[in-house]
């Protein structure tokens, strides 16, 4: 899987550094209420996994399945909430974990649904944020990291459903992306 990679962003180590502080901040943030984190399968399993081993507060863990890729490496715009009926956030404060930040209309759509059910408050947290001008306005409240607008995959992070089980976050080698149809 190494070899398919352009170039290596992010190693485990350097990951796992930021979990640290992204922990942190987050256990200090919510200190004094309780957290329901929402976790967007399937990008956010292993983000989920290192992050809340991380945070030493009472919380609760829902998942939400969506869908905005089919397959391709373009958002086509469209978003399948796979999962139904979704998450009871009503009187929770709300913390939505997602991989990665790129056009933003997966965490709009997501955002508003979500606060439709009478959420206390909803915050975002993504591990890479992809600098770039997006199609939705969304502005997380804790980023891992920063990214160029590549397409990325490792550490959840998938093409094609392959790759998530990579340790590190690396740029997908371009002769490997098929041309759009
Ligand atoms: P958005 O709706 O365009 O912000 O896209 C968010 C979703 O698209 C993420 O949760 C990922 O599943 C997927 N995605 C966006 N950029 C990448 C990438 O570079 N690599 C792999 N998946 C990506
Ligand atoms: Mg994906």
């Amino acid at each position: 899987m190494q070899a398919d990679l352009e170039r290596i962003l992010f190693d485990e180590a350097t990951i796992h550094r930021r979990l640290d502080e992204l922990a942190a901040r987050i256990s200090h943030d919510y200190r004094d209420r309780e957290l329901t984190v929402i976790a967007i399968l399937n990008g956010s399993v292993i983000l989920a996994a290192d992050l809340l081993r991380r945070i030493p507060l009472p919380l609760k863990l829902d998942c939400l399945s969506v869908a905005s890729y089919h397959g391709g490496v373009k958002p086509s715009g469209d978003l399948v909430f796979r999962q139904v009926p979704p998450p009871d956030v009503a009187g929770r404060h709300v913390l939505v974990l997602d991989d990665i930040l790129d056009s933003g209309v997966t965490l709009a759509s997501i955002r508003e649904k979500l606060e439709t059910a009478g959420p206390l408050s909803v915050r975002i947290c993504v591990l890479l944020a992809k600098k770039k001008i997006r199609a939705q306005a969304i502005d997380p409240d804790y980023v891992g990291f920063e990214i160029a607008d590549e397409f990325v995959i490792g550490y959840g992070l998938d093409y094609m459903e392959r790759y998530r089980n990579l340790p590190c976050i690396g740029v997908l080698r371009k002769d490997l992306i098929a041309p759009a149809a």
